[in-house]
């Protein structure tokens, strides 16, 4: 109770206060890891899905611990290749186009042109029409469908945990597996859905296809989704609820910079390809125990991670993981101003910005160890 009059007091100050900006991000030096673990389907791949790891709050705080909020990051890699023997490649029973790259391209395009629904259901569309398909992390998985239907696409992402979003797409693949003796077999048509636990938008569909021996795979009328998340509490953390415009941008609160950093994931030593509030929350606690045992000895006090913004950045369309910044009181939706950044290395676009406060009593800004 007492805790709900000081945050409020301390929203309604902060509101009241046009007060300097204490907080800039350049996203560009946030150091993300998501490019590098980009992935998607392998191109003769016709059906498969990856389930999700979930990191363990260990693991989360053993993170916080070795590279507190406010550093930058390493990154990783992921990749594979598969050779060819001809063999025959499953069939699609959907509409075919039996010809080469660039005219199969003009009809399969004609045949489904960029007029699906800006929204269907939750979802809302992102792009339509393109020659590429959606690469970036949160892979999770591809079903290839027998028709260009949309709603069996997004009905495959409804029932698929984490899933925030779907691209479907039409792939001319070779009816044998390119090799020596079958370097240019028939073309075969698939449908092929895949599904995404991160947010994108255009840019990530970059995916135009390949040549394999005299092959080429190529790509059209590629249109994908993307629905918000859906908020609720947490343990110890009360949710604000609502996908807002962009990324907290906290002032001065009476001269005190409440903002006390960010963590990226994934990063070096956390691999997270989902969208996990959770995990900042985790994050959150461990940084206030980090700051308690290394804090200095004037003032006799320390920060407290109180509220936290779990968001998205989208580079140039592809997602690059969750940021959580951290904050020592809360802020209120107002504030939620920074929309992303156009700098010479990329356009940065927050997206999926949710935040919460720490619901437990009391949860003082400063803790004092005098
Ligand atoms: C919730 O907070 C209590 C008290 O700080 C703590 O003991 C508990 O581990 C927290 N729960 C989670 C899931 O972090």
């Amino acid at each position: 109770m007492k805790y709900s009059v000081i945050i409020a007091a301390l929203v309604a100050t902060a509101l009241a206060a046009p007060a300097p900006n204490a907080q800039t991000i350049d996203f560009s030096n946030m150091d993300f890891g998501g490019d590098d673990l980009s992935t998607g389907p392998e191109f003769g791949v016709t059906k498969e899905t990856i389930p999700v790891t979930k990191p363990s709050t260990s693991d989360i705080v053993a993170d916080v611990k070795s590279d507190p909020a406010s550093t930058k990051k390493a990154r990783r890699e992921v990749l594979k290749r598969v050779p060819g023997d001809c063999a025959p490649q499953p069939p699609n029973s959907g509409p075919q186009f039996d010809l080469g790259p660039t005219e199969w391209q003009a009809a399969v395009s004609a045949a489904y042109p960029p007029t699906n629904p800006s929204t269907l259901g939750a979802y809302t569309k992102v792009f339509d029409g393109l020659k590429g398909s959606v690469n970036q992390i949160g892979y999770r998985g591809l079903t290839t469908i027998q028709s260009y239907d949309i709603t069996a696409c997004a009905t495959l992402c409804d029932k698929k945990a984490q899933c925030l979003g779907f691209n479907l797409y039409v792939e001319r693949d070779p009816s044998l597996d390119p090799g020596v003796g079958c370097p240019n077999p028939s073309p075969i048509t698939n449908y092929k859905c895949t599904l995404w636990s991160f947010p994108f938008l255009d840019g990530a569909a970059d995916n135009t296809g390949e040549t394999r021996k005299e092959f080429k795979v190529v790509l059209a009328a590629s249109v994908g989704y993307v629905k918000p998340y859906v908020a609720s509490n947490l343990v110890n953390f009360t949710s604000a609820g609502q996908n807002l415009y962009g990324s907290i941008n906290a002032p001065l609160l009476d001269g005190v910079d409440t903002y006390m950093g960010f963590k990226n994931y994934p990063n070096a030593d956390l691999n997270l390809d989902y969208y996990d509030p959770t995990v900042c929350a985790t994050a959150c606690d461990a940084q206030t125990a980090y700051s308690g045992r290394h804090h200095a000895s004037t003032p006799c006090s320390y920060k407290a991670c109180n509220f936290f913004d779990a968001y998205v950045v989208l580079k140039d369309g592809k997602a690059q993981g969750m940021t959580c910044t951290l904050y020592s009181v809360p802020w209120a939706d107002s504030y939620a101003v920074n929309g992303g950044q156009k700098r010479s290395d990329g356009w940065f676009k927050t997206t999926n910005s949710y935040t919460y406060s720490n619901s437990r009593l009391p949860a003082p800004q400063f803790i004092s160890v005098c």
